[in-house]
């Protein structure tokens, strides 16, 4: 059963380590990060983000495909199914569709607007025993065609963000989405130790967890970070594997050509990718 992921968080929180959130794009995904979770006993959350939603044929298609998986797969860690980056209207479509876990980002309206629509749907989550991520301050880089530009969050904003009641808290501390740039100027833990300090147990989130070097997720970490999200490091691992298959002709030969066997190295390549970031982020052995 999908779990909300306000224990695994708070238990990270209180346990120094990080619970990873790996954003998925199909069953081969969906697969891949459940086994991985399975075989390192880690709690793991599943990241939807509204393109993927659509690109998955819907949340109802998300959410069907994610119980079914538990049940067939015999999955016991706790897995949470997250909608990242939720619009208003979106937060909606995927707590009737059953998801277990909600992103609500209202980081692009003005303070009192996130302020009232997060009330909102804290009062809603906590109806139906779901756990909701809010988020102060854009993270940058590219998510679904928008561009951030990678701004850092008032630790105040943030403080009265936390005090609404949410399970956890995104605020941006110069993180962005996709591949870092060779000039970038590294997290802000000014402004994170200064967001913990007047946030206190919430467990705080860290996107952007792609390509972020190993020794800032360990002082992330150290600072109250408790759940890290990934995604383009998946797809970079697994298109990588894929192109290897095609380029050394795997798939003009034999039988290769099936799918079962043409995506098995992306496969097998998104499995080392979450194994490796759970064994960073300190959640193996946690579920
Ligand atoms: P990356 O694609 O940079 O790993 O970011 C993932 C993320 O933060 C999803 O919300």
């Amino acid at each position: 059963m999908l779990v909300s992921a306000k224990d695994m968080l708070n238990k990270a929180k209180a346990g120094h380590y990080a619970v990873g959130q790996f954003n998925i794009n199909n069953l081969e995904w969906t697969k891949a990060v459940l086994l991985t979770a399975q075989e390192l006993n880690s709690p793991v959350i599943l990241g939807v983000s509204e393109g993927a939603g659509k690109y998955m044929c819907g949340y109802k298609t998300v959410v069907a495909m994610a119980n079914g998986m538990l049940e067939e797969l015999k999955i016991t860690v706790p897995v949470a199914l997250h909608l990242d980056h939720g619009t208003y209207e979106g937060a909606y479509k995927c707590i009737e569709a059953g998801f277990s876990s909600i992103m609500f980002d209202g980081s692009h309206y003005a303070i009192e607007e996130n302020i009232a629509k997060t009330t909102e749907l804290v009062k809603v989550c906590a109806e139906k025993g779901l756990s909701l991520e809010a988020e102060v301050g854009s993270i940058g880089g590219e998510e679904d065609g928008v561009i951030g530009a990678g701004e850092v969050a008032d630790p105040k904003e943030c403080k009265a963000i936390a005090e609404l009641g949410v399970t956890m808290l995104a605020a941006g501390i110069g993180n962005i989405h996709g591949k870092y740039p060779a000039d970038w100027a590294g997290l802000s833990f000014e402004t994170l130790d200064a967001i913990q300090k007047l946030t206190g147990d919430m467990p705080l989130v860290l996107h952007g967890g792609t390509g972020i070097p190993e020794d800032m997720i360990k002082k992330a970490i150290s600072l109250g970070v408790a759940k890290i999200n990934v995604n383009t490091e998946c797809q970079l691992s697994f298109a990588a594997a894929t192109r290897e298959y095609i380029e050394a002709g795997k798939d003009k030969s034999g039988k290769g050509f099936d799918p079962r066997k043409l995506l098995a190295p992306g496969f097998e390549a998104i499995k080392a990718t979450v194994k490796e970031k759970m064994e960073l982020f300190g959640s193996v052995g946690k579920a």
